[in-house]
């Protein structure tokens, strides 16, 4: 049976990278809450402009709004991959009573890697591809490899914004490591590699039904 399975890191972990792979080579539904939160801004929605204002700063958008957007996405699915969600412990208890969990993996990366990586970050405005100038460029000079729209940095890549967010991850987020490790469900994965091999160790760990 599928299963539904939550990426658990810091920002720049490689979340949004792994879970695109992931979900490509095992068919899942990949559910990215900021990727949803970035359309709403997009369409200017009135959930658009209320996220506008914490993802702006760095802070997470309160977790009624959160609970509510993922419930609609997932419906009675199963082989979910959880992006950026949960994030703190009431998402986790409220995901309970929306989908069961299977498997956490948690993307383990210092502080410094991830200010690297999210620095480099532009990200693809049509398509949503995602790119890194210095460990993944794209091919033409700062251009979509797919549908060739121009890159842009993200709006909250800043270096006052990174450091926000890394904080607000570290107290309400990094919990969560503890809160699934004693449910016997966290696997972790050294995510300070290359992405083939992020990939290869998380394939492994769902395929040999671990933990
Ligand atoms: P969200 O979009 O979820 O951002 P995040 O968690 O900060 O994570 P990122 O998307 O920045 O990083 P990632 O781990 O996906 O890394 P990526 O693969 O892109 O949330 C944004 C905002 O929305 C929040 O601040 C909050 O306001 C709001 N929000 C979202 N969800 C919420 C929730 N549940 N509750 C409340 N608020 C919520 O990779 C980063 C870079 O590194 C890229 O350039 C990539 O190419 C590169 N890279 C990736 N993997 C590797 C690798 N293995 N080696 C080298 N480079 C790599």
């Amino acid at each position: 049976m599928k299963k539904n399975v939550v990426l658990l890191g810091p920002p720049g972990a490689g979340k949004g990278t792994l879970a695109q792979r992931l979900a490509s080579e095992l068919g899942y539904l990949h559910l990215s809450t900021g990727d949803v939160l970035r359309d709403e801004v997009a369409r200017g929605t009135e959930l658009g402009r209320l996220a506008k204002e914490y993802m702006d700063k760095g802070e997470l958008v309160p977790d009624e709004v959160i609970l509510s957007m993922v419930k609609e996405h997932v419906g009675d699915r199963r082989g979910v991959l959880f992006d950026g969600f949960p994030r703190t412990l009431a998402q986790a208890e409220g995901l309970a009573g929306i989908a069961p969990v299977d498997v956490v993996v948690y993307l383990e990366i210092g502080r410094d890697e991830v200010v690297r990586r999210l620095s480099a970050r532009r990200v693809c405005p049509k398509c949503g591809a995602v790119y890194n100038l210095v460990t993944q460029p794209p091919k033409e000079d700062e251009r979509c490899d797919r549908c060739g729209e121009a890159l842009v940095q993200r709006r909250d890549d800043t270096p006052e914004v990174i450091s926000r967010r890394f904080e607000v991850y570290l107290r309400d987020s990094a919990p969560l490591v503890k809160y699934y490790e004693e449910k016997g469900i966290l696997v972790r994965v050294d995510a300070a590699r290359s992405p083939e091999e992020v990939l290869a160790d998380v394939l492994r760990a769902l395929r040999n039904d671990c933990p």
